[in-house]
C-alpha cells in the first residue's frame, strides 16, 4: 500500500530521484568526528522547540495580569501534560545554547568557517544572534522575578552609550531611544511584554527558520569539512568519502538518540536547572532580587561588559567580542586548516576556550575587586585569542610559502 503511495506520489514530482541525489549521490568525508554531529544535534533541538512552543502559545496569555498565571496555573496545572511542555521547552532552550556553542567551538577547532565556508559560518554569526535574541524575548514571558529584572537589566544597556567620553548628547541619545523603544516607554509593562511576545513566537522562529534553511543549503553548496584540513576532491578520491544515506544518517541518528535520552533526563529529573525557584515569584517592579544575572548563555559577555570600569568601554568590549566572532574568516587567513595541523592556534583556541568558561563562571559572582580583575584578565585573554590570528596567519603563510605551497 505504501509502495503504490509512494509510487504515486513519484510519478508526479520525482520524489526517488531527490532522494537519490539528495541522500545517496551526496557524499560526505570519511573521517568525520564525533563533534561533526552537534549540527544535527541542534536541528533536532530546534524542532522540539518549535513543537513544544505550539503547544504552550495555545495557552499563554501575554498580558501582565494574566502571564504569570497562564504559565504557572493553566500550564503547568490545568492542561494536561502542559507541565511536561513547559520543561520540555525550557530544558530545550538551555540545551539549544550548549548545542550551538559546542557546533561553534567544534567550527574554529577545525577552522571550518575558512574558505569556502566564510558564508556558512557568517550565516552561522546570525543564527546565534537571532538565537540569543529568541531565549531572550521568550524568558520574560512567565512573568516571573527573574524575568522581570533580568529584562530590566537588559533594557538598560544600551543607556551605557550615556557614559560616552565623545560625541556624549548624540550617543546619550541613541542609548536612551533604544532603551525606551525596547520597553514600550519608560517601564516595562504591557506594551513591552506585547512586543516580546510577538518577537519570541512569530518574527524570530520564523526568521531563525529560513537562517537554518540558507546554512543548510550554504553546508550542502560547500561541503562538510573534515577534521584533518585538506580539502577532499570527492571525484579524485573517492576512497575518501561515503554516501551521506545510510552512513552519516544512521551515525547521527544513533547520537540523536542518546542525546534525546539525556534531554529527557534532565526533563523529568532535574528540571529545577532551568526553571529557577525565583521566577516562580510574580514579578515586583518594587522588590529588586538581591542577585540578578543574565542566564548562563549569556554570562561570557555579560562578564566582559561588567568587568571593564568604564561602562561606555564595557558597551564597546561586549559588541567587539561579538564582531570579532563574525569577522573570523578574515582574521584567521592562514592557508593551513585544522587544530590538528597548526600547533599555534592550538595554544590559543585552548586559552580560548579557558578564558570563556572562566568569565561564564566569574559571570555568576559577585563583582567583588578580585573577581573584577580576574574578569579584566580573560577579557584580555579573550581579545588576545582574535588578536594573534593575523599573527600566526602571516607566520604560517610563511612556512607555507618556504615549503612551496604545501601544507
Ligand atoms: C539553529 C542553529 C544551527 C543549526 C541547526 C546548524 C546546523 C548545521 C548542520 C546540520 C551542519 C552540517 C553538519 C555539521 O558540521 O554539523 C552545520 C555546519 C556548520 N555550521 Fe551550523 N547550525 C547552526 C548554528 C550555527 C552557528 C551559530 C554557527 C557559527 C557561528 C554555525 C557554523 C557552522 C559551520 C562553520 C558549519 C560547517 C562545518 C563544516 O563544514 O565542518 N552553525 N550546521
Amino acid at each position: 500500500m505504501l509502495r503504490r503511495v509512494v509510487d504515486w506520489i513519484d510519478e508526479r514530482a520525482h520524489v526517488r530521484d531527490l532522494y537519490r541525489e539528495q541522500m545517496v549521490d551526496y557524499k560526505v568525508p570519511k573521517n568525520l568526528t564525533f563533534p561533526y554531529v552537534f549540527g544535527v544535534l541542534a536541528l533536532t533541538t530546534f524542532a522540539i522547540q518549535i513543537i513544544s512552543g505550539i503547544i504552550l502559545i495555545m495557552y499563554y496569555k501575554p498580558l501582565i495580569a494574566h502571564a504569570f498565571d497562564s504559565t504557572n496555573f493553566t500550564i503547568m496545572r490545568e492542561i494536561s501534560f502542559g507541565w511536561l511542555f513547559r520543561h520540555i521547552h525550557a530544558a530545550g532552550a538551555n540545551f539549544f545554547l550548549a548545542i550551538v556553542y559546542l557546533h561553534m567551538f567544534t567550527g574554529i577547532y577545525y577552522n571550518a568557517y575558512k574558505k569556502p565556508r566564510e558564508l556558512v559560518w557568517i550565516i552561522g554569526w546570525v543564527i546565534f544572534f537571532v538565537l540569543l535574541m529568541t531565549a531572550l524575548s521568550g524568558y520574560l514571558l512567565p512573568w516571573g522575578q527573574l524575568s522581570y529584572w533580568g529584562m530590566v537589566v537588559t533594557t538598560e544597556i544600551p543607556m551605557s552609550l550615556k557614559e560616552a567620553p565623545f560625541l556624549k548628547g548624540l550617543l546619550g541619545a541613541i542609548g536612551e531611544t533604544v532603551s525606551i523603544w525596547m520597553k514600550g516607554g519608560y517601564k516595562l509593562e504591557d506594551l513591552a511584554l506585547g512586543r516580546f511576545f510577538g518577537l519570541h513566537v512569530l518574527f524570530l522562529p520564523l526568521l531563525l527558520m529560513i537562517l537554518v534553511g540558507i546554512h543548510l543549503f550554504l553546508v550542502r553548496a560547500a561541503g562538510i569539512s573534515n577534521p584533518d584540513g585538506y580539502e577532499i576532491d570527492k571525484k579524485a578520491e573517492p576512497e575518501k568519502v561515503v554516501p551521506f544515506h545510510p552512513y552519516m544518517t544512521l551515525k547521527e541518528g544513533a547520537y540523536a538518540m542518546w542525546y534525546l535520552a539525556l534531554f529527557f533526563f534532565f526533563v523529568f529529573f532535574h528540571m529545577s536547572h532551568f526553571l529557577p525557584a525565583d521566577n516562580f515569584e510574580p514579578a515586583d517592579p518594587l522588590k529588586t532580587p538581591p542577585h540578578i544575572a543574565p542566564e548562563w548563555y549569556l554570562l561570557g559577555f555579560y562578564e566582559i561588559f561588567r568587568s571593564i570600569p568604564s561602562k561606555f568601554w564595557g558597551f564597546v568590549a561586549f559588541n567587539l567580542s561579538l564582531i570579532f566572532l563574525l569577522i573570523l574568516p578574515f582574521l584567521d587567513f592562514s592557508p593551513i586548516k585544522s587544530a590538528r595541523r597548526r600547533p599555534l592556534f592550538f595554544i590559543m583556541f585552548v586559552v580560548f576556550v579557558i578564558s570563556a568558561i572562566a568569565l561564564t563562571i566569574l559571570g555568576t559572582m559577585a563583582p567583588t575587586p578580585t573577581n573584577a580583575k580576574l574578569g579584566m584578565f580573560f577579557t584580555f585573554t579573550t581579545f588576545l585569542f582574535f588578536l594573534s590570528l593575523p599573527v600566526i596567519s602571516f607566520l604560517e603563510w610563511g612556512w607555507y610559502k618556504a615549503k612551496g605551497g604545501q601544507s
